[in-house]
């Protein structure tokens, strides 16, 4: 995939700021705090710093659209279950992930990551949950797959599986990892798949 166009559009704090005059389908990162969604973002797209990463968790605040090729809109969530937010901060997430996963017209895909090393957490469930109530389409990712060995992956990927078995909006579970890429493309195919218009 050549991406000869990847640029920052907007930070939304609010619903009001979600662009609006443009249909281009948008596929979204959401994930755990730390997961890996800015870098993931990084990653497909073949730029240093187009998203933020950092390792302090809960770095990105608000929802970033980045434009891509004029094709596709990108968009980095902010990542929840990071301790340290107040409950104050946790409710304007919440509703403002609320109004972007079950109002945004033109959302084709989300991509959940989740941590290859870790079996999913409560938080990582609920969204499942969310994202099925909303009948969204998403993808599982398994983040940071360099980090363990390659029977590791197939169990977690396996242990994925079985968990959404009923889940009518799951289309795939995709190992992932940032330092190598080397799944990049499988992504690529797969957001093209469910983008076609
Ligand atoms: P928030 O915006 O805080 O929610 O975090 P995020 O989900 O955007 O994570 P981010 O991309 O900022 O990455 C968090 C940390 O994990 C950084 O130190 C990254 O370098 C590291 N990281 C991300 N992806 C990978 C990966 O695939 N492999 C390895 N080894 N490290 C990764
Ligand atoms: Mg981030």
């Amino acid at each position: 995939m050549h991406i000869h166009d990847a640029q920052f559009l907007i930070g939304a704090t609010k619903s009001e700021h979600f662009p609006q005059s443009t249909t281009l389908p948008e596929v979204a990162f959401i994930g755990r705090s730390n997961v890996g969604k800015s870098s993931l973002i990084n990653s497909i797209v073949r730029r240093k710093n187009l998203a933020h990463v950092s390792a302090t968790p809960g770095k990105t605040q608000q929802i970033n659209f980045f434009g891509i090729n004029q094709q596709w809109i990108l968009v980095d969530c902010p990542g929840f279950g990071y301790a340290k937010v107040s409950q104050t901060e946790r409710a304007a997430w919440k509703s403002l992930m609320h109004q972007y996963l079950h109002e945004r017209k033109q959302l084709h895909l989300v991509c959940h990551l989740i941590d290859s090393r870790h079996d999913p957490s409560h938080l990582d469930m609920g969204m499942i949950e969310e994202m099925e109530m909303a009948s969204r389409r998403y993808v599982l990712i398994l983040t940071k797959k360099d980090k363990i060995s390659v029977s590791a992956v197939i169990e977690r990927k396996e242990q994925l599986a079985e968990a959404t078995q009923y889940c009518a909006g799951c289309v795939d579970i995709l190992p992932y990892s940032s330092v190598t890429n080397d799944t990049r493309d499988n992504l690529w195919a797969i957001i093209k798949r469910e983008c076609a218009l």
